[in-house]
């Protein structure tokens, strides 16, 4: 695993969006070979959304051979609806730049039949060819994607119930009323992100500091559904000071070492 610490978000989020631009790069997608990048929602991507549309638009990187599987949904949110993730990732991200709709995937929050909608989302993953690259963000309890304490390690898609504490934390999108968060979603398990090539979680600020700990100095556990990572062979935290709070002084030093030295 590497973990780069830089000073602040904005920081974090540059790093970010260079390197997905780069990777985007050297793999030279095409129309028969799109890159496939899993994407998240939640205010720490915005920042890194705002410079690859930007890049985009100043010519230096194109979407159209790009296929996106995002890594959840609300369940009984429509498409349309403004907390909706399909409609953050068109209003954020999507509708900015030139990657094509039919491209984007998003688990249908209104599917009837929320088995069916997780096994085929799998599936459209496979037929892909994988996802390449598996950016992400963490809750404060460490969860990934809506992977909650507890997830199965190696969980695939699939309808989840949410935490209250979750459901508190992302209350400030609905008019800070957590009864009127959903209670349930639909995600992508962890085994379906550790399966990516490559996986690159960002995380920033205080409220994440103990979650970072537990994942990097702590043991593999289900409790931290962000210590999966220690389980992948391609795995990079981009976090800032403020998340690196909790990690031990020898901890930040042997990594800020590492990578001064790549
Ligand atoms: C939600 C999403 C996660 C995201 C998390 C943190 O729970 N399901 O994918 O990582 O929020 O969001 P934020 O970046 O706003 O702290």
């Amino acid at each position: 695993m590497r973990l780069l610490i830089h000073n602040d978000y904005e920081s974090v989020c540059q790093w970010t969006a260079d390197y997905i631009i780069q990777r985007m790069a050297a793999y030279a997608p095409s129309a028969t070979k799109p890159f496939v990048l899993g994407l998240p929602t939640g205010s720490t991507p915005l920042g890194v959304y705002r410079r690859l549309i930007a890049a985009h638009k100043a010519g230096n990187v194109s979407f159209a051979d790009v296929t996106t599987f995002n890594m959840d949904e609300y369940l009984g949110l429509k498409p349309d609806h403004p907390q909706s993730y399909r409609r953050f990732m068109n209003d954020n991200f999507f509708n900015s730049i030139d990657i094509k709709m039919e491209r984007t995937h998003v688990p249908d929050g209104m599917t009837s039949n929320p088995e069916k909608e997780c096994a085929e989302y799998e599936k459209a993953i496979k037929a892909a060819g994988g996802i390449e690259l598996f950016m992400g963000g963490i809750g404060g309890n460490g969860h990934i994607a809506f992977n909650e304490p507890g997830s199965a390690l190696n969980s695939r898609t699939r309808a989840m119930t949410l935490t209250t504490e979750t459901r508190i934390a992302n209350s400030r999108f609905f008019e800070g009323d957590p009864q009127k968060v959903p209670s349930r979603a639909l995600t992508v398990g962890i085994g379906t992100v550790l399966d990516a090539r490559e996986v690159l979680i960002i995380v920033s600020g205080r409220q994440k500091a103990r979650a970072l700990q537990a994942a990097v100095e702590g043991g593999l556990s289900h409790w931290c559904p962000l210590s999966c990572l220690q389980m992948h062979e391609k795995a990079i935290i981009v976090c800032d000071e403020e998340a690196a709070e909790e990690l031990k002084y020898g901890t930040v030093r042997y990594f800020k070492d590492i990578e001064s030295a790549r």
